[in-house]
């Protein structure tokens, strides 16, 4: 049971394609809620990290139709299950899907319009420098966009305590996110919650 739950942060074998189906599907109620607070452009070059299953990048590439949407995963059966998802988009140059950590993004620096996170970073080896990364590789306004269904209260404990502490899992305040973009050197930080269930927060790269 724990075995199987360790697929959310890192997904493989037959218990990681068994939970990347489920979080496409499990994770779209809080995915809808968070691109309903992303403003997307048709022509927008977009990066997922943390892509999963793919159904994100699938939702953004309806969106951004005349760009394109790129996906990073560390876990290679969460590219495999992105890339088969997404495989019309990457056949017709829309999407690309790579391999990777999001402490190393292999693009190139001013790659990306926007930067989207769902339910990821708690995972992430170190926030405010992965942060930077993303800095890096948006282009100047472009926007980092994060999307989580843990929201940490400034007071008192964040739900779900118990899958917290048995996976480590990184929960950060409101007040953490404005300090660590800050950090990262990220403006205009922009923060919406729903009660302790929900958060979504975005910041411009100057
Ligand atoms: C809980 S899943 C969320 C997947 C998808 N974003 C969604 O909302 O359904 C977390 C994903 O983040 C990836 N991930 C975790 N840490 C990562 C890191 N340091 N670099 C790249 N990907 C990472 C995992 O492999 C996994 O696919």
């Amino acid at each position: 049971m724990n075995k199987f739950f360790t697929n959310l942060s890192k997904p493989e074998g037959l218990g990681g394609r068994l939970m990347l189906v489920a979080m496409n599907i499990g994770h779209s109620s809080l995915s809808n809620w968070g691109l309903r607070r992303l403003a997307i452009k048709p022509e927008d070059r977009i990066l997922d990290i943390g892509c999963g299953g793919g159904k994100n990048i699938a939702r953004m590439l309806k969106k951004a139709y005349a760009g394109k949407v790129c996906g990073l995963d560390y876990a290679g059966a969460s590219v495999a299950k992105s890339k088969s998802l997404n495989r019309r988009a990457i056949a017709g140059g829309r999407a690309e899907i790579r391999q990777g950590g999001v402490s190393q993004n292999p693009w190139p620096a001013g790659s990306f319009d926007t930067v989207t996170a769902f339910e990821t970073i708690y995972f992430w080896p170190d926030f405010v420098n992965d942060l930077r990364e993303i800095r890096r590789v948006l282009k100047p306004g472009g926007t980092v966009f994060i999307c989580n269904e843990v929201n940490k209260p400034e007071e008192g404990e964040a739900p779900y305590q118990y899958w917290i502490k048995k996976m480590d899992l990184k929960i950060y305040t409101s007040s953490d996110f404005r300090r660590c973009l800050g950090e990262a050197g990220f403006i205009g930080i922009e923060i919406v919650t729903k009660g302790k269930s929900r958060i979504c927060v975005s910041a411009k790269a100057p």
